[in-house]
């Protein structure tokens, strides 16, 4: 029995290690406000990868607000909250998916210790 759970704890060690995505410094389970994370260094590349191929001028998406190609661009929709309902609340954005829940933690982290640039 004894060893049947030190088993299992080091399959479950394993598993999360594995799951601990690369594109998430603080991995999956980041949910508390971590000042680590900064915008240039953790929130830029994910907001380039998932968000500005429509919301930046010249996409051609409608209803695409802002500019985030940069945190100028970003601040308002930070500050009046709409970044984190539509990334970690309600998880309408990005439009059609294809972000981890690990980059969702980050931002959700990054906005809970007032979004440092
Ligand atoms: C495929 C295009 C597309 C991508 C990618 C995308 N969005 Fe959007 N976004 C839209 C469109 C279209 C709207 C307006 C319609 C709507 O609100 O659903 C919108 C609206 C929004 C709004 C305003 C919601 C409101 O209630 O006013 C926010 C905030 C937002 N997006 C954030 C993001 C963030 C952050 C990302 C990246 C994680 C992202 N979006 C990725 C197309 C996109």
């Amino acid at each position: 029995m004894k060893v049947k759970n030190v088993l299992l704890f080091a399959a479950a060690a394993l598993f999360s290690l594995q799951s601990c995505e690369s594109d998430d410094p603080k991995g999956p389970d980041c949910n508390i406000p971590n000042a680590d994370l900064s915008y240039n260094l953790n929130i830029k590349p994910i907001i380039d990868q998932q968000c500005t191929s429509c919301h930046a001028p010249g996409t051609g998406v409608v209803g695409a607000v802002g500019d985030f190609r940069n945190y100028s661009g970003l601040e308002p929709y930070l500050k009046n909250g709409k970044i984190l309902d539509a990334v970690v609340n309600d998880k309408t954005m990005p439009q059609g998916g294809g972000m981890s829940q690990a980059q969702r933690d980050s931002i959700n982290c990054w906005i809970a210790s007032g979004y440092p640039q």
